[in-house]
């Protein structure tokens, strides 16, 4: 279809506009478009891709690596190294930040990324995706160490995510709206299909890990009761639940119909105070939720105003329909200032619909 946008020509006309993107950030988000079309090419060939037989491995934060994982790893490093836009790049794959080798120019970015989320789900054929943030090296720097990546969010340049499904899809904000992309596989080009997604403010479905409730925090605790007793229950309404184990789904999920989803602080692992990891899971989600009209708190502060401490520093996260997230805020704040909660009566404690009668 010869009027369709592609992803080029809309950072082309994007630049236009008074907030436009540098050249050497539209050439930076060419490079990344192009490893989630390789990444895309990868995922939809499952066990055709090589290298077959290869084993599982245990990546720096002690999780479970696929051959994929690795695979899409290396095809953004070697995707976006080169360009002469980054002087550095942190992925979840990676302990240490990765340096731009020195024959190779410097740019002015960083990029940090999580080369395929939800990564569990890769044997079983279901929705995985890249997600990735863009921030600015400060003023001097070539090269980049851990330190000049503990920006807070909202430094993010730019900030997107690939999503590899029935379609492959590119979502994408550069702070002024969120667009997203379908891939053309014919063309070979992303192309706009989504132009300003936009979050509802209200909501009757939320996500969240169900057999982690006994770790849980009261103010989630009493969320999700009051949200599963539904039309008899406070909040008057039946909610429905969704959980895939992919963030880049169920936040894709909520742009397209709206939603919440959570994965909390709880006890369950003391010494991490979340599941999901602030500079390239959290944040650059938290920038496209609040870009399309959503909000997205850690339960007590704004992620985007988080100072980070440490490059794959774990936050707890609640993101989606503003009307929802504001909620669970306000309880947050009524547990800390030692209000009694709800759930605390013994009928909650007996019964809870996650556990069999
Ligand atoms: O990268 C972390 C992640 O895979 C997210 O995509 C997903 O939301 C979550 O972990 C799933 O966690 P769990 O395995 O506890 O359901
Ligand atoms: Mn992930």
């Amino acid at each position: 279809m010869p009027h369709r946008t592609t992803f080029s020509k809309f950072l082309i006309a994007d630049r236009r506009r008074s907030a436009a993107p540098d050249n050497e950030l539209v050439a930076l988000l060419n490079d990344v478009q192009r490893a989630c079309k390789f990444i895309a090419a990868a995922v939809s060939r499952g066990k055709l891709e090589g290298p077959g037989g290869l084993p599982n491995r245990v990546n720096v934060q002690g999780e479970e690596q696929k051959p994929l994982d690795v695979i899409a790893n290396e095809i953004v490093l070697r995707n976006c190294e080169a360009g002469g836009q980054l002087c550095g790049m942190v992925s979840e794959e990676m302990d240490e930040p990765f340096g731009i080798a020195p024959d190779y120019p410097r740019g002015s970015y960083l990029l940090a990324f999580d080369p395929l989320d939800g990564s569990s789900n890769i044997d079983i054929d279901m929705t995985v995706g890249t997600i990735f943030s863009i921030l600015r090296a400060p003023q001097g720097v070539d090269e980049p160490t851990a330190e000049h990546f503990l920006q807070p969010g909202t430094q993010q340049v730019a900030a997107g995510y690939a999503l590899y499904g029935p379609c492959s899809m590119l979502v994408l904000t550069l702070g002024a709206g969120v667009h997203g992309f379908t891939l053309d596989r014919e063309v070979g080009a992303f192309t706009l299909t989504h132009p300003d997604m936009c979050i509802p403010e209200a909501t009757c479905e939320f996500a969240i890990n169900a057999s982690n409730e006994r770790f849980w925090e009261p103010p989630v605790r009493q969320y999700v009761q009051e949200c599963i007793q539904g039309k008899a229950g406070p909040r008057g309404v039946d909610f429905n639940t969704r959980w895939i184990a992919s963030m880049v789904a169920e936040v894709h999920r909520i742009l397209i119909r709206g939603g919440l989803f959570m994965y909390p602080r709880d006890t369950k692992a003391p010494a991490k105070p979340g599941r999901l990891r602030l500079l390239y899971e959290a944040n650059p989600m938290a920038m496209i939720v609040e870009q399309a009209g959503g909000a997205a708190s850690t339960g007590r502060e704004r992620i985007l105003d988080v100072q980070p401490t440490g490059i794959h520093q774990r936050i707890p996260v609640i993101l989606g329909s503003r009307h929802e997230v504001e909620r669970l805020v306000r309880y947050h704040e009524a547990h800390d200032r030692g209000e009694a909660l709800v759930f605390t009566t013994p009928l909650f404690n007996t019964r809870s619909l996650f556990l069999t009668a």
